[in-house]
């Protein structure tokens, strides 16, 4: 049975300073899917996400979570409505313990402690370090710990922005597969932006690539050709897709 979708995206478009460098976004994601967004830097993948999330107000188009028309939403707004944000670079607070970082995170949860315990039996690292300053955490469990922040209002759709950047390609690896199983095991849909394009493609059950503030193809992750993400060629093997990008399909 094919998921309902949860995040409709239509026509955003997202401008610093009156600069469009989002054009005319179109995407959707399904209930507990992985949708991976691709492209290289400066594509404009921070910027939607921003978008998305509210954190830049100079947009339009329009911005659906289920039934929820969510386009004018503040982050604050989108937060109780069930979306979680992983910005680039996994802010964490470092003068904070690994529990206070997850505890700034747990406003309007009824049981904080239980949240903990949740986010402890998927980062077991984190539990071990909960009592330790955020700062002398790994580069790979400062982006767990980010990770676990954006997941602990129990959102039903987490963003997440380049999750392997800086890390080893173990460490990002390990990354990848805390998402994979978070969305198996919780349920929670997630949009991934990346420019790791082989990990990316793997955890996504749909795949988008952005050139130019623009998405320029949308299919199954088999379909997309990863040599060509970079180039100036249309990313799909078989066939130019440019206009409207697909529906996704179920993963
Ligand atoms: N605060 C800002 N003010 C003005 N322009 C910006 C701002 N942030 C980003 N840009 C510009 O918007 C474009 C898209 O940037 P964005 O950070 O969204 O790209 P990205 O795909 O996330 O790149 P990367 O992979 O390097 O993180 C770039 O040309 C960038 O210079
Ligand atoms: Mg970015």
């Amino acid at each position: 049975m094919t998921d309902e979708v949860l995040l409709q995206v239509s026509e955003l478009s997202v401008a610093y300073a009156g600069k469009k460098v989002v054009t005319n976004v179109s995407l959707e994601v399904r209930a507990r899917q992985i949708v991976v967004v691709l492209g290289p830097n400066g594509a404009g993948k921070t910027t939607l996400l921003k978008g998305l999330y509210g954190l830049i107000e100079e947009r339009e188009g329009s911005v659906m979570l289920g039934e929820h028309d969510i386009s004018d939403n503040g982050p604050r707004r989108n937060m109780a409505a069930g979306i979680g944000y992983v910005p680039q670079g996994g802010t964490v607070f470092p003068d904070l313990t690994v529990e206070e970082n997850l505890k700034l995170c747990s406003r309007g949860i009824g049981s904080p402690s239980e949240a903990y315990d949740q986010m402890y039996e998927i980062f077991p690292s984190l539990k071990r370090r909960r009592k330790q300053r955020a700062r002398v955490l790994s580069g790979g469990e400062k982006q767990m710990l980010a990770i676990g922040m954006g997941l602990m209002p129990e959102p039903k759709l987490l963003l997440v922005d380049e999750p392997s950047i800086g890390l080893s390609p173990a460490l990002a690896d390990q990354v990848f597969q805390t998402l994979t199983t978070v969305n198996a095991t919780v349920g929670t849909a997630i949009v991934i932006v990346e420019q790791a394009v082989d990990r990316a493609l793997e955890a996504a059950g749909y795949a988008y690539v952005m050139r130019a503030g623009q998405i320029v193809y949308g299919g199954t992750p088999g379909s997309v050709d990863v040599d060509a993400i970079s180039s100036r060629a249309v990313p799909n093997r078989e066939a130019s897709t440019q206009g409207t990008p697909e529906r996704a399909q179920e993963a």
